[in-house]
């Protein structure tokens, strides 16, 4: 087949769906690459490199063209147009978005998106959240210590002690577990808070406090729990005791990482005006939910803010500021999902019997098919 790799032009998206590691292999089922001039540029990945593994260097109208387009994001109406009616569409396309998957359908394209995958076993090395999500907690933490005035470890220096940082991580699904790592390492003192009483075990694990709110009513134990893996919106009375303990922690914190989000949902507020108010001055928030409305209503998406003397980041892509390894990872979830809708003789086929296959599906021959959203 032959499978085309474009340039993402999408505004501060670096990350590029094949690398040389990648294409060597789809290139070694017998499959014809062809990469867009500067595709890989901004994740440290040189034309020649992919060169070398036998892929050929082409245009924006050559990659677009392909059989099979890999890509990070869903394509915009210029990428669309240089899309052959009948062509496979593979990448983070937001499930959720009716109007992306009506106008991916509308285009004639057959489209799989990542982010829909199950979160099973079978289907972790194809699972594109956790790979970027691990990077974007990484990054979160870096970026807090980067606008913190002050150290992040405990310090004892010939002029004095510095005290060690106070971290506070909402949510911990795998961007705030790796958060939590990655504090740990730098050297602070770290609370977490999650909905699911599943992560209180993991985030003690990591070295951090689980900050309890216990449940009171059957209603509030039930959500909590969630489905598939997810956070289901908790009842308002668990939010409000949610929100008192983070108040009086947040005060307490040098930096807030939130991480808390539903699905296909609006992030829930978990930081308020008010709270952040009575932070303490050169504290952070670095806010991961900013795409979905943040976790802190004083979040300004894909901007830094200073509240209160409080500065927010409301970047909206942190594993595209790593985006080497951003791509590598992604690239490699996108190679394990290929052998889902190749055969071992190299022939596209949709078997709609396996599940990650039918999860990803979003559209087929016109008609939006997807199962989820
Ligand atoms: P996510 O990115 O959807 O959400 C981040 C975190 O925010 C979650 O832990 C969620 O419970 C939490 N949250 C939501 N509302 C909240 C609130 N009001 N207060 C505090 N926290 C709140 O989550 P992510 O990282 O995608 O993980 C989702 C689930 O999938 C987890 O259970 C994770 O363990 C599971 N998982 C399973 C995998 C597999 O088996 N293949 C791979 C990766 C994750």
């Amino acid at each position: 087949m032959h499978i085309g790799v474009p340039l993402e032009t999408h505004t501060g998206e670096t990350r590029v769906a094949a690398t040389p590691e990648t294409i060597k292999k789809l290139i070694g089922q017998g499959h014809k690459v062809t990469v867009e001039s500067g595709a890989g540029i901004n994740a440290s990945v040189i034309d020649s490199a992919y060169e070398a593994v036998g892929a050929t260097i082409g245009s924006a109208r050559e990659a677009l063209g392909a059989e099979l387009i890999l890509k990070v994001v869903a394509p915009n109406d210029s990428e669309l147009a240089l899309i052959n009616s009948g062509a496979v569409l593979i990448g983070m396309l937001n499930p959720f978005s009716n109007e992306t998957i009506a106008k991916l359908a509308g285009h004639g394209i057959t489209a799989f998106s990542l982010e829909a995958a199950p979160r099973t076993s079978r289907a972790q090395s194809l699972d594109v959240l956790s790979s970027q999500a691990n990077i974007a907690g990484y990054k979160a933490v870096l970026l807090a210590a980067h606008y913190y005035p002050r150290f992040m470890p405990m310090l004892m220096t010939a002029a004095g002690t510095v005290k060690a940082a106070r971290v506070l991580i909402l949510g911990a699904g795998v961007a705030g577990l790796q958060a939590i790592a990655t504090a740990k390492r730098l050297g602070a003192v770290i609370e977490a808070s999650d909905v699911r009483p599943a992560v209180k075990e993991q985030i003690e694990s990591l070295g951090a406090k689980f900050v309890d709110v216990p449940y009171e009513t059957d209603e509030e134990r039930e959500c909590a729990v969630g489905v598939g893996g997810y956070a289901r919106p908790m009842p308002t009375s668990w939010m409000q005791r949610q929100a008192l303990a983070v108040h009086e922690r947040a005060k307490l914190a040098d930096i807030v990482i939130t991480t808390a989000l539903i699905p296909g949902r609006k992030a829930p507020v978990l930081l308020s005006a008010e709270t952040v108010a009575q932070m303490k001055p050169g504290s952070v928030v670095i806010d991961l939910a900013a795409a979905q409305g943040g976790n802190c209503p004083l979040t300004v998406a894909d901007h830094v803010v200073v509240e209160h003397g409080v500065t927010l980041v409301g970047h909206t892509n942190l594993a595209a500021m790593v985006a080497a390894d951003a791509s590598a990872l992604y690239a490699r979830n996108l190679l394990d999902f290929l052998k889902l809708v190749f055969t071992p003789e190299g022939q596209f086929q949709i078997n709609l019997e396996d599940d990650i296959v039918a999860a990803c599906l979003m559209c087929r021959d016109g008609q939006v098919v997807r199962k989820n959203g």
